[in-house]
């Protein structure tokens, strides 16, 4: 079976098979750094024979969060937290490596002083506490290329085994791919061309920092599934120009807080007999680019993996919910040529809540923290319920902060 065949990326680094853990934020970190929950959660994904383990969304900037809870490194203050998440994930074999994110204009106003995004363009749903974003200076944009470069660095220092720079799903990198987000008259705007320069600073920069040997990765949108945005054609050409910068692997996704397309609503019938909702991407962009392709979203079966694997569009396997569900996935997947992983559709009967994408990011990180809490992942745990307990870790992580800004420990 494909799956189970090794891979060597450009850098020379090889991974042991063709599985890869999506990142899903954790929204877990003990005081923005990783503490016993995370290493628990990893420890058990690390048993799971997963050929490479890619964290949630870690910060640069501890000022400015997608949510209370983010994990943040930008110095080397607690190094030997990180070093022990890392060793606790790669103790059978995996390679970790860690999804690195500033998240611009998604950064929710309760949990930061300012905003900032390539242009004064708030979310459509900024209602829901987004706050209109000031436009980045020329010399902020070079600090935020900058903080990437150096979360990078001690990446490598934490014993990571790569990065993985976050260029999807509406955070910054891909607020500047868009030209709905983007609307800046400098080198940074405009053309693709320039739209796309922030994101090959970024992996300049970083790889200045962290050498030749050292996997860089990008999570990339094949669109952001609105009208005038990121497009198909804007994105062959990205990922032609990051081939090109020496990055190692390229991860296929879509959609923004806006059209949360990376969960797969709205799937045409056609494509979900292969299951992977963005395969029909990946074969466009095979034609033009040589380096690996990891294809993320929709796969439940050994069968469909080892199809897409073995049609040459993709490299490599990401998997997420399925993970959130049975940490221990991969190691049917590779023993069992039939096997499956299918998951209940997360829907509460009220369609205004059923159409919210954070419904099914708010019933999957619930489950993260039932096997982070030492207890398994509960398939009966109702949807309805997921909702309001979503709230409360957010209300709670917000409360946090805030009597921190106060100095007051509770
Ligand atoms: C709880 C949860 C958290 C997520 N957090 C992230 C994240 O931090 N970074 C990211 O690139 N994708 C994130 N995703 C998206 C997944 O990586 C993946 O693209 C998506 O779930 C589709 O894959 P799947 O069908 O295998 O679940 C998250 C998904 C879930 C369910």
């Amino acid at each position: 079976m494909k799956i189970s065949k090794p891979i060597t990326l450009p850098c020379s680094v090889t991974l042991k098979n063709r599985l890869v853990k999506s990142a899903m934020s954790e929204n877990m970190a003990d005081n923005h750094r990783p503490g016993s929950r995370l290493l628990n959660l990893y420890k058990i994904w690390g048993e799971g024979e997963i050929g490479l383990i890619i964290t949630g969304n870690i910060m640069v900037d501890k000022n400015e969060l997608g949510e209370p809870d983010n994990v943040v490194l930008e110095d080397d203050t607690h190094i030997a937290d990180f070093q022990a998440w890392t060793k606790a994930a790669k103790a059978h074999g995996s390679q970790i490596w860690a999804q690195i994110n500033h998240p611009g204009r998604q950064a929710p106003a309760a949990i930061s002083k300012t905003t900032f995004a390539p242009s004064p363009v708030q979310l459509k749903m900024g209602a829901m506490g987004f706050r209109i974003p000031q436009a980045l200076s020329e010399n902020e944009i070079k600090d935020i290329i900058q903080r990437f470069a150096n979360t990078a660095a001690l990446c490598k220092l934490s014993g990571f085994d790569g990065v993985q720079i976050h260029g999807a799903h509406g955070y910054l990198v891909s607020q500047f791919l868009s030209p709905i987000a983007n609307q800046r008259p400098d080198q940074w705007g405009g053309s693709i061309e320039n739209r796309m320069r922030f994101v090959l600073e970024i992996v300049k920069a970083i790889r200045n920092k962290v050498g030749a040997q050292f996997p860089i990765g990008i999570k990339i949108n094949s669109a952001d599934f609105q009208t005038g945005g990121f497009s198909e054609e804007d994105s062959v050409i990205v990922v032609k120009a990051l081939e090109q910068s020496g990055i190692d692997m390229v991860e296929i996704s879509g959609g923004t807080y806006e059209a949360a397309s990376m969960t797969g609503k709205d799937v045409k019938e056609s494509t979900r007999a292969r299951e992977a909702y963005f395969l029909p991407f990946a074969e466009k962009i095979r034609n033009s680019v040589n380096l690996p392709l990891l294809l993320t979203g929709g796969f439940r079966s050994s069968q469909a993996m080892n199809s897409a694997l073995d049609s040459g569009a993709v490299d490599l396997i990401g998997i997420a919910r399925p993970l959130a569900m049975e940490p221990h996935l991969c190691r049917r997947l590779l023993s069992e040529p039939n096997a499956r992983c299918d998951l209940k559709p997360v829907k509460t009967g009220i369609p205004m809540i059923d159409n919210l994408g954070i419904l099914e990011i708010g019933y999957y990180s619930l489950q993260l923290k039932r096997i982070a809490d030492g207890e398994n992942p509960d398939e009966h745990l109702s949807p309805l319920l997921a909702v309001p307990l979503l709230g409360l870790n957010y209300t709670s992580g917000i409360l946090n902060s805030f009597l921190k800004k106060l100095n007051l420990n509770f």
